[in-house]
């Protein structure tokens, strides 16, 4: 499987703030936007992985990121023309994925809580090796905003719909989704929609009528944080400083995922960590790996 980090898109409701930068290089407290999400994508075993960006802002990723290999992971990166929708990552991807399923992950979500990682392989393992997608649901207080899941008596998902005016549960889809290789087919085959975007949500609902769309609830002792606004960017910053020094462990913080995974040794943290030492995450490194 290989994974796809979407760090494009227009930024509008992040203006004057994204007119001079990329909203996915933002501050999450201390650390860029984007380490939060390629940190799922690590915790999914997934080490292919394309950054797909604007023509302007897709070097500064490459600064920041860089090839990959520091983490253990190889990173490309690939330019959305215009920024059409986040379903247009699987044709501007085609070629990276070549034959194989993908995780498609967005840029400026924050996904913390119990239990993630068995959820991810086995999300992995039904669009690798059972054609199944996969897409997790979370209860949101403003479902108008996002994909919202309908569900029958049983619990059972029976649709998906974009921004609905009437929603009808307050499951919104979050930005993390486990394709099999079929999605590259759907995505080419989906039309524009009326705002002028090829929507996810019109590939889940291809995969929900194929029975074929698996629906994890993420629980209430999750927290997915989308970080598109002011406040919500703030409130972002203000729970990763509450988590991290309540617990004494960072979110999100590469080197160390990349170490326990066996993927980098302990020299090549404390490498990283040297030429950080003067931040409280070089410091943690140090302290954890010294
Ligand atoms: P959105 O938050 O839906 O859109 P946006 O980032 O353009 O922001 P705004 O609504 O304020 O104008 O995008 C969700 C994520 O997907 C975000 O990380 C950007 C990314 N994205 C792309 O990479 N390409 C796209 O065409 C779209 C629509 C989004």
């Amino acid at each position: 499987m290989k994974g796809i980090l979407m760090a494009g898109g227009k930024g509008t409701r992040l203006l004057p703030i994204t007119g001079g930068v990329s909203k996915q290089l933002l501050p999450i407290y201390d650390k860029p936007m984007v380490y939060y999400p390629l940190s799922i994508l690590m915790l999914a075993d997934i080490r292919d992985v394309l950054i797909i960006s604007t023509r302007e802002d897709i070097v500064l990723y490459k600064r920041l990121l860089d090839d990959g290999s520091q983490w253990g992971l190889s990173i490309d990166y690939a330019i959305q023309k215009k920024p059409q929708g986040i379903a247009q990552g699987f044709l501007v991807g085609k070629k990276f994925l070549g034959t194989s399923s993908v995780c498609m992950v967005l840029g400026d979500n924050v996904f913390y809580g119990p239990h993630l990682e068995p959820q991810l392989m086995k999300a992995k393992n039904n669009a690798s090796n059972k054609q199944i997608a996969t897409v997790f649901g979370v209860s949101v207080n403003n479902p108008q905003q996002y994909g919202v899941v309908g569900f029958n008596e049983h619990n059972t998902a029976i649709s998906i719909e974009e921004k609905p005016k009437h929603p009808p549960s307050n499951v919104a889809v979050a930005g993390l989704y486990f394709y099999p290789n079929s999605v590259i087919q759907i995505a080419s085959k989906i039309s524009f929609s009326k705002r002028g975007e090829l929507e996810i949500t019109t590939i889940n609902q291809q995969y929900l009528y194929q029975k074929a769309l698996e629906v994890v609830p993420l629980g209430n002792s999750f927290t997915w944080l989308d970080t598109g606004s002011p406040e919500s960017l703030l409130e972002a910053s203000q729970f990763i400083h509450t988590i991290e020094k309540r617990k004494g462990s960072k979110v999100a913080c590469l080197e160390e995922i990349a170490f326990e995974k066996g993927w980098i040794t302990k020299t090549d943290v404390l490498t990283v960590a040297r030429q950080m030492n003067r931040t409280a995450y070089g410091q943690y490194l140090i302290n954890k790996y010294l």
